[in-house]
């Protein structure tokens, strides 16, 4: 494991604090994750000297802020090798991504006997929207299973070429769950979809910062992910869409930004991304998230998430010593992104997270905005450590340790 990343823990201001009397030891990424300095300077540097609307001023303020915008939008395009930068589409986060499909494509593109596939991992995020359109449209939401009593086994596939018949039109699944740190074959799962003539709505949020997202050989027609998982400021995300679908979408909101030629009686739209874009939008964070993005790729995403994932097996295999622990996802050994989530027999999560905070140690605890997969498993919820770059193996050592008290605590050790 590289010290390298130790070194690294200097520049998010946020982990330089105590928390309980103890250093912070913060394994809550997946949730959210931290700015570094170089992030919340361009955001402040953004309001001190640059602050303006975007697109529709022609005074220095206002080209400088528009210049920074598109700016951020051509970055994201090479952030994720999507072939234009008119393909990015700027939204508050994953979930808004995921709505925008759902209400700007599939609301005008499905009918009665056609089907959703989604995976029984989802989160809340990739599932709920496509309950609405579901409803709206008369389609059929059906799930691609989760194989073994802890949802080791990952996706069932064969059940995927089963349930893969010409009436799916869109398969809409998470890269990476965050429920269980599966990482699912993203590619063969386009390709799959692509040969019944499915969409593919890939869920990055956490992919994206973790690992090189290549979106055109992945083979996607979507792709969804949120900056402030991945060391860029809440509030702002991104959906990638194919040039050719994004053009022949509906737009979802209207308003101001998007439109070409307003009449009393009706409107007519921009092209995307500018379509999708109605309203004014959230021009300081998305020249944070291109800091975020230079900061990442500085250190190189593919080191980073194999960082993670060294972490997360080392938690994985140490936490398995602990008696009454059930651990969820892949067995040791296998293939793993960087977060472990597990439940102890006699302790409620939420009684671990309120313990472990005593240590200052940053956990979550609940169901991970994924109730349906909890309730398959026979849990209530489940406790999870996220790691991310500035994390270390003495992290890994204050949660084991933490998780050992615990469990004396509660009698339970
Ligand atoms: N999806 C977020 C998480 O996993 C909220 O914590």
């Amino acid at each position: 494991m590289s010290s390298d990343f130790s070194n690294l823990r200097v520049d998010f201001p946020v982990l330089d604090q105590h928390v309980g009397g103890h250093p912070l030891v913060y394994l809550d990424n997946a949730a959210t994750t931290h700015k570094p300095r170089a992030v919340i300077d361009a955001v402040a540097r953004f309001y001190e000297r640059d602050n303006s609307n975007v697109h529709r001023g022609l005074h220095a303020l206002s080209m400088r802020a528009t210049d920074g915008y598109e700016a951020a939008r051509a970055r994201t395009a090479r952030f994720i090798n999507a072939a234009d930068s008119a393909e990015i589409v700027f939204t508050s986060g994953t979930t808004a991504s995921v709505n925008l499909v759902a209400q700007g494509w599939a609301r005008d593109n499905l009918k009665s006997g056609d089907v959703v596939l989604c995976t029984e991992m989802e989160h809340h995020s990739n599932m709920v929207p496509w309950q609405i359109v579901c409803q709206q449209t008369g389609a059929t939401l059906k799930y691609i299973p989760v194989l073994g009593e802890d949802a080791e086994g990952g996706l069932d596939m064969e059940a995927l070429d089963q349930l893969l018949t010409e009436q799916v039109k869109l398969v809409a699944f998470t890269h990476i769950s965050n429920t269980l740190g599966t990482i699912n074959p993203a590619a063969e799962i386009c390709a799959k979809a692509r040969a019944v003539g499915a969409l593919t709505m890939v869920d990055g949020a956490q992919s994206a910062g973790h690992e090189d997202v290549d979106v055109q050989a992945m083979g996607c027609d979507f792709y969804a992910f949120s900056g402030h998982k991945m060391a860029a400021p809440t509030g702002i995300g991104v959906l990638y869409g194919r040039r050719e679908l994004l053009d022949h979408m509906s737009p979802w909101q209207g308003g101001g930004g998007m439109i070409s030629v307003v009449r009393y009686d009706a409107s007519e739209w921009k092209p995307a991304p500018e379509r999708f874009e109605a309203g004014t939008p959230n021009v300081a964070d998305a020249v944070g998230m291109h800091a975020a993005m230079d900061y990442l790729d500085s250190v190189g995403r593919p080191k980073i998430g194999q960082h993670e994932a060294e972490l997360a097996a080392l938690a994985y295999d140490r936490l398995s010593e602990l008696p009454g622990i059930r651990l969820l996802g892949p067995r040791s050994g296998e293939p793993r992104a960087g977060l472990v989530s597990f439940a102890f027999a006699d302790v409620h999560a939420h009684d671990v997270v309120t313990f472990a905070d005593q240590d200052g140690v940053a956990l979550r605890g609940g169901h991970h905005c994924n109730q349906p997969l909890m309730h398959k498993l026979g849990l209530p919820s489940t406790t999870r450590a996220s790691f991310y770059l500035y994390n270390t193996p003495e992290d890994v050592d204050a949660l084991v340790t933490s998780m050992r008290r615990i469990l004396n605590f509660f009698g339970a050790g």
